[in-house]
């Protein structure tokens, strides 16, 4: 099947459904009156660790409303990523719902808000990673500049839960991050393995 994605409807589905499976950032901002927000986002990446860098990718609207995270983030220039693990993801689905604007997602949760140490927005205790980040820049993504977000971000502080840390490496049997696939779907990595990079010789000798 050839798939022209101007042209398909539906390809949301489709392009969500083979770019698989993606982290998830359970996101905290704060907007400028001091309403705390929560919200996931898969379309999260990191593009660089110098600087330390992520992405988010923001449809502004969400049906009804605009996103209250992207509002914040804008107005703030800050946030924190939250890695979504086994144990809190039933959590993080309940903060998706379109809630107005003045509802705190932390108290529908029952997450709990831990204070972060450089930005205003909280960190999510029961997350073994909180990035705190500090905005870099906002790009529109398409002709319709209201339409989707790409937010770029800086890591300004990680905190990393010690027993998820061996010297430099991260224990992924002990973080049990959840993977998104499409719509309603997620994943386990728990079946994790290894593959050596194969070093080229450049035959000097
Ligand atoms: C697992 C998951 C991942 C999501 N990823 C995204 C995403 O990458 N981009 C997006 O715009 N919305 C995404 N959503 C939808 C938002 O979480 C949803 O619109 C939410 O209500 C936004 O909340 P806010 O208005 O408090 O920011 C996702 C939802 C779920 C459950």
């Amino acid at each position: 099947m050839r798939i022209e994605p101007n042209d398909f409807e539906g390809f949301n589905r489709v392009l969500t459904g083979v770019i698989v499976p993606r982290p998830i950032a359970l996101v905290s901002s704060v907007s400028t009156t001091g309403v705390v927000n929560l919200a996931p986002f898969s379309f999260f990446n990191a593009i660089a660790y110098d600087p330390a860098t992520i992405v988010l990718g923001i449809s502004r609207s969400a049906g009804w409303k605009d996103k209250d995270t992207l509002a914040n983030i804008e107005a703030t220039g800050e946030f924190v990523v939250n890695v979504v693990v086994d144990d809190i993801a039933a959590a993080m689905n309940s903060t998706a719902a379109e809630y107005p604007a003045d509802v705190d997602e932390f108290e529908i949760s029952g997450l709990t808000a831990a204070p972060s140490e450089i930005v205003s927005a909280p960190r999510v205790a029961e997350s073994p990673v909180n990035m705190e980040c500090r905005l870099n820049q906002v790009v529109a993504i398409g002709d319709d500049a209201e339409a989707h977000a790409l937010v770029i971000g800086d890591i300004a502080l990680m905190h990393v839960r010690d027993d998820i840390i061996d010297g430099h490496r991260i224990n992924h049997r002990r973080l049990k991050p959840v993977g998104r696939l499409a719509g309603n779907m997620y994943c386990n990595t728990h079946d994790v393995y290894e593959l050596v990079r194969p070093v080229y010789d450049k035959g000097e000798n």
